[in-house]
């Protein structure tokens, strides 16, 4: 994955004027979003004091902060009509009131996911599992943390995290919320091996940091709190909303209708997956709901018909979560493979298989409007054609949002040679 922007690489200024300028422009919250996105980068100077491991490390910011809050959403994430399942996506909005996203405390959050000192020979950081080529998720069944060790299960994408009523986290939810979560890869002895203390320590220890934290917070100090606040906001930043699905979706007032910038493929596989069965839905939508793609709860989608991972289940200790998981988005599904919180297939093409004719009646696995059954109880495969099976990949792919894989407000501003 590149590490920096064009821009970036174009347009780096001195030390020196960052550090003063970043206070005053980060105060300001009167940028606007055109003006961010053009605005020479400048350096940030950021040389670590023991900059002797990696040389060249530099961290490079705009001088003008990148615009994050009140992001408008399109219409379509707005509306309040409760249409057949979709529910309004703002509803699902799992942002606390005391932690808004402002453009500096996702600046800081932005410094913070990409930094590796924050792991422990400072060599692996957030973005290096969730990588923004990837829709913010990993393209290796496991991913590999600080000291080559694999992480348990796979690596998921952050796109439109912000939009999960419930606000809990990780494939088994055993995150409360979003400011919980991101404190936990610094600590997982996998993937980053640190201890809370150590990483204040880190990040006092960083001469970009003051800066950054005095524009977030209003002074200097670093705390656990700020660095979780900071963190959270820049994940809760990452939204798509400019996908081709978004460009047609806008066209017409009702999602059901076909969608005019789509092929005749992708219009009977949006079908599938947004209309309820009796409408010619295979019940995608009962689990990817909304436009946000996602559940409202944990679920199992039949993948083994015994228990191989409790999820959720390992959480609760209630029997009846047992091999639920949080149900991923499917936004930016087709840059995510490999696919399920174990990266068990390859393919979107396999996902549609599974879906197929794979689906195994796990004790909970949703019994009744989710996937047919026949008299006797047991999955009745829904043998999609090879056309059908076609359309539903081709609609996936529809959810690709190319903007976002390259925008430069969530890319890596650390430049390393
Ligand atoms: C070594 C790889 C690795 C690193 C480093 C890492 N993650 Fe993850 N991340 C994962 C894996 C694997 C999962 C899924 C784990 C699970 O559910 O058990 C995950 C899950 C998540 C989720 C849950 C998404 C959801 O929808 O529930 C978030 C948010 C997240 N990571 C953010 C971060 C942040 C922030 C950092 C840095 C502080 C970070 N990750 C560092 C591998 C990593
Ligand atoms: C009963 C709920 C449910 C239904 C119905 C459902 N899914 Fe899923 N889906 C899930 C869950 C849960 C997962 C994650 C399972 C896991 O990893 O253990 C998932 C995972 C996926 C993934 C992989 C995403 C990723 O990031 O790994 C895709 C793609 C997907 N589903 C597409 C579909 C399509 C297409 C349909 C309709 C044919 C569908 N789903 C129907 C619950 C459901």
């Amino acid at each position: 994955m590149p590490s920096s922007t064009p821009l970036a690489d174009l347009c780096r200024l001195t030390c020196a004027a960052l550090l003063l300028a970043a206070p005053l422009a980060c105060g300001e919250a009167t940028e606007t979003l055109t003006d961010a996105g053009v605005t020479p980068e400048v350096d940030a100077g950021a040389e670590t004091p023991d900059a002797g491991v990696e040389p060249t490390v530099e961290l490079v910011l705009p001088d003008t902060p990148y615009h994050y809050e009140d992001e408008l959403l399109p219409a379509h994430f707005r509306v309040d009509t409760f249409q057949a399942h979709s529910r309004a996506v703002y509803l699902d909005d799992n942002t606390p009131d005391d932690n808004p996203i402002t453009n500096a405390g996702a600046t800081l959050g932005r410094v913070l996911f990409y930094d590796q000192n924050l792991s422990q020979n400072r060599t692996i950081s957030c973005g290096s599992c969730h990588k923004q080529a990837f829709g913010f998720s990993d393209d290796r069944v496991l991913s590999v943390g600080f000291e080559g060790g694999n992480t348990r299960r796979h690596s998921m994408g952050l796109t439109n995290a912000r939009f999960y009523a419930p606000g809990r986290f990780f494939w088994d939810q055993r995150a409360a919320t979003l400011e919980d979560q991101v404190l936990m890869p610094m600590q997982d002895p996998v993937e980053m091996g640190m201890t809370l203390d150590q990483v204040v320590a880190r990040v006092e220890e960083a001469e970009y940091y003051p800066a950054l934290f005095e524009a977030a917070f209003g002074d200097a100090a670093v705390t656990t709190d700020r660095i979780s606040k900071a963190l959270a906001q820049f994940v809760r930043s990452i939204l798509s909303t400019k996908s081709k699905y978004d460009v047609g979706r806008a066209m017409v007032g009702d999602r059901f209708e076909d969608f005019p910038n789509f092929t005749q493929e992708e219009n009977l596989g949006k079908k599938m997956v947004v209309a309820p069965p009796p409408m010619g839905g295979l019940g995608c939508l009962l689990c990817h709901t909304g436009e946000a793609f996602i559940a409202v709860q944990a679920m199992n989608n039949g993948l083994d018909l015994e228990t191989t991972d409790p999820g959720y289940g390992e959480v609760t200790g209630a029997a009846l979560d047992d091999a639920t998981f949080k149900v991923p988005s499917l936004r930016n599904v087709a840059v995510r493979a490999p696919y399920m919180h174990d990266g068990r297939f390859a393919t979107l093409e396999e996902v549609v298989e599974h879906y197929s004719t794979g689906i195994q009646a796990h004790p909970n696995l949703p019994l009744t409007g989710f996937f047919p059954r026949t008299a006797d109880g047991s999955v009745q495969p829904l043998n999609l054609s090879v056309y059908r099976k076609s359309c539903l990949v081709a609609f996936l792919k529809t959810l690709t949002d190319e903007e976002l894989l390259t925008d430069p407000r969530f890319s890596d501003p650390f430049v390393r040679q």
